[in-house]
């Protein structure tokens, strides 16, 4: 073994290995993990008795998203562990799977910040060739149910990442015009509306320079939003 090979050399399993899901207890969700909204959503008595929808979309009573998602124990399998040059940091882990049922066996309030790039609800199949081999990758955006399953899939999602975040965690959702107001209701019933940092706009222009070609505007921006698990205590590093 070189020394060079030694100083990138992590411990523990290596790309390809296959990690036996770790023992965990399957958790029962209970509406209480969800921030309490009653009184937010309420509308003004003039209006009498309107119902409303306080919790997320796909949310079960008694068994949370688990009723329309029940877990699956999974092997993880390392496509990547990377040292980031730091002697004290933890490598850092990349693995393969559905997120739903990799977050599901990670421990609760372990993580401190949250970037997902989900599919945008652009109503498009994604084919991508990747790669030195001209390798194709593909994902679909189109969705069974329209908004409401799309929304349902994303809500599994963002509730498990919310257990996983510390009390100090942030997270933060990129997404388009799509489905950005519509995922923003849904953020607010999981992580609570006083929890949002900020929405943030990246505004990515066209090529032409950011400016529409004719008469019709062109759409020259993302948005991400951020929410903090308690803004109380949120801190920007
Ligand atoms: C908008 S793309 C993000 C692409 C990525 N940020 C990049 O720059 O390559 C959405 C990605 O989410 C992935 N994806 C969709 N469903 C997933 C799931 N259940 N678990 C993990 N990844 C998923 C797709 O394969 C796709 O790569």
């Amino acid at each position: 073994m070189t020394s060079d090979s030694t100083e990138n050399e992590v411990s523990g399993p290596v790309k390809g290995d296959f990690v036996a899901p770790p023992d965990y207890e399957d958790r029962d969700e209970s509406a209480d993990a969800l921030p309490e909204q009653e009184e937010f959503w309420r509308p003004p008595v003039r209006f009498g008795s309107v119902p409303v929808e306080k919790e997320p979309l796909g949310w079960d009573r008694r068994r949370g998203f688990r009723k329309l998602f029940p877990s699956v124990s999974l092997p993880f399998q390392v496509a990547e562990r990377v040292r980031f040059g730091h002697s004290d940091l933890e490598p850092n882990r990349l693995l393969w799977g559905d997120n739903l049922h990799v977050m599901r066996q990670l421990p609760s309030e372990s993580i401190d910040l949250i970037y997902i790039d989900p599919p945008f609800f652009s109503g498009r199949q994604y084919n991508v060739i990747f790669g030195d081999q001209n390798e194709l990758r593909s994902f679909s955006d189109i969705w069974e149910g329209g908004m409401p399953g799309y929304l349902i899939w994303l809500n599994a999602r963002l509730y498990e990442m919310k257990r996983l975040l510390k009390k100090t965690g942030s997270i933060f959702v990129h997404c388009d015009w799509h489905a950005s107001h519509y995922i923003k209701v849904e953020m607010d019933k999981i992580f609570g509306y006083e929890n949002l940092i900020d929405q943030i706009i990246w505004h990515y222009g066209t090529p032409s320079g950011g400016r529409s070609s004719g008469r019709k505007p062109v759409k020259v921006h993302d948005v991400i939003f951020a929410y903090a698990i308690n803004y109380g205590t949120y801190i920007l590093y």
